[in-house]
This record gives structure tokens, sequence and C-alpha cells, in this order.
């Protein structure tokens, strides 16, 4: 691990983006923590995307954004007790849940810091789950995260967009709804729509990883909101 100064949460000109979303997930950590574990079928999400990065005993693997911790049990029980788990998180609140949650788990560790520049100098991979969508330039972020893991590593991203599923489309009006309000203040008052910017980030993300990647297997779940996409750095 390298020194990851944080951006500063204090000052007096307007609060970054960054700082907003920081205050909002340490204020409402409990809450999303339930959302987060119980909305239905999001289990199945995390299992899968914790098989698409092909973990072996002993590896290496970074969350990043892990929030409340919901992916670090999957992931410790891949890694094995001679395996390493890695959750970074920037929101303090977040990431007191996620201690409890990994309490018994003593491969895991977590970390305040940035996921844009995070302080890991090497990994076997790299998972992040509904994140994207928060960095205002996914696919450096994500080209980051294929350098870090280098060839041969893995990279796995879940986001939620709105849905291309002729059947389930009449739900999008729903889902934006759903995204307005519980997306952290400083993306609300944006210009924009904060879908539009959520399925533009989504995308440039998983553009990004395709572009680095190769066997990449894709898929999509909960009427096509929920996207599944993990490959192999080249
Ligand atoms: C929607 S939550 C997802 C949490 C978790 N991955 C999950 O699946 O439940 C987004 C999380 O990303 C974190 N986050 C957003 N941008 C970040 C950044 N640049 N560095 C570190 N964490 C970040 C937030 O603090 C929040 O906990």
């Amino acid at each position: 691990m390298s020194p990851n100064p944080l951006p500063s949460t204090d000052g007096a000109s307007a609060p970054s983006p960054s700082t907003v979303a920081q205050s909002f997930y340490t204020r409402w950590a409990t809450l999303y923590d339930a959302i987060a574990r119980r909305t239905p079928g999001v289990g199945s999400v995390r299992t899968e995307a914790a098989d698409a990065l092909g973990l072996s005993s002993g590896d290496t693997v970074v969350e990043m954004g892990c929030g409340t911790g919901a992916n670090l049990p999957y992931l410790a029980d891949r890694v094995g007790p001679d395996g390493t788990v890695v959750g970074l998180d920037f929101s303090p609140g977040v990431l007191d849940v996620a201690r409890e949650r990994v309490r018994d788990y003593p491969n895991v560790h977590l970390v305040r810091a940035d996921a844009t520049q995070p302080p890991v100098d090497d990994a076997d991979a790299v998972l992040a789950t509904f994140v994207s969508g928060m960095f205002a330039d996914p696919d450096a972020v994500v080209s980051s995260w294929a350098d870090l893991v280098g060839p041969g590593g893995r990279l796995c991203l879940v986001d939620l967009a709105r849905t291309t599923a002729p059947t389930w489309r009449a739900l999008n009006p729903l889902f934006r709804a759903l995204v307005r309000v519980t997306a952290p203040p400083g993306t609300r008052t944006m210009h924009g729509s904060p879908t539009a910017m959520l399925d533009e980030r989504l995308v440039a993300a998983h553009q990004a990883l395709e572009s680095r990647c190769y066997d990449v297997n894709a898929t999509t779940h909960a009427f096509g909101f929920a996207r599944v996409r993990a490959g192999i750095v080249e």
C-alpha cells in the first residue's frame, strides 16, 4: 500500500461531489446496507460477480467502493485463509458497517481511500459493484484497474442502468424516479438527468473493460437493469 491522500472534506467553497457522496453514504449507511443485502435477487448477482472473477485459494482481490461490505464474505470464501481481500471505500460510515460484517474474516482488510487512485500496488482481481456511475471518468478509472491487476488479472463490474429488454422498458420511468431519489445530492442537482449520466458512465466503464480484456462474459439480471461484465486483462 502506498499513501493516497483523500479528497479534502473541508474548505469554504461548495463541497465537491466526492465530499457530498462521502457524507451521503456515511449518513445512510445502515439503510443502504439493508438495501444492498435484502433487495430480491441481489444475492445471486453478488454470487455471479464473485464467481466471474475466477478466484483461487491464495489470490488477492480488491473491491473498489465496497460500501457496507455485502460482497466481502463472498470474496473471502473464494480466496480462502491464504488469500487476501481488500475492501476499499472513501465513506467512513459504510466502512464502519463493513468492519462489523467481516469481524470473523482475518484475511479481509478495509481501507479508506479513493478508488480512482487506489493505494494498492498489486492484485489478482478487482471487483466493483454499483460504483462506475459515481466516477467522472469511468473509462480512465477502469483502465487504471486493468493496469493494477496486469496481464492475466481479472476485472468484474456490476452496474445498474435503464433496461433495454423490450418487455420491461415500461419500468424505466420507475427506475429513473428511484435513481433521482437515491442518488447523492450532488448528482441530483447537476444539469441533465442523473439516469442518463448513469447510463453513459456504465457504458464507458464497461467499454473500457471490453477494450482491455479477453474472454469477456456479460450477463443481465433484474429485468435487464443490472449488468455484470467480467474479463481477463490482456
Ligand atoms: C452504491 S454504493 C455500492 C457499494 C457496494 N459496492 C455494494 O455493492 O453494495 C457506492 C459506494 O462507492 C463508494 N465510492 C464512490 N466513489 C468512490 C471513490 N472514488 N472512492 C472510493 N469509494 C467510492 C461510496 O462511498 C459507496 O459506498
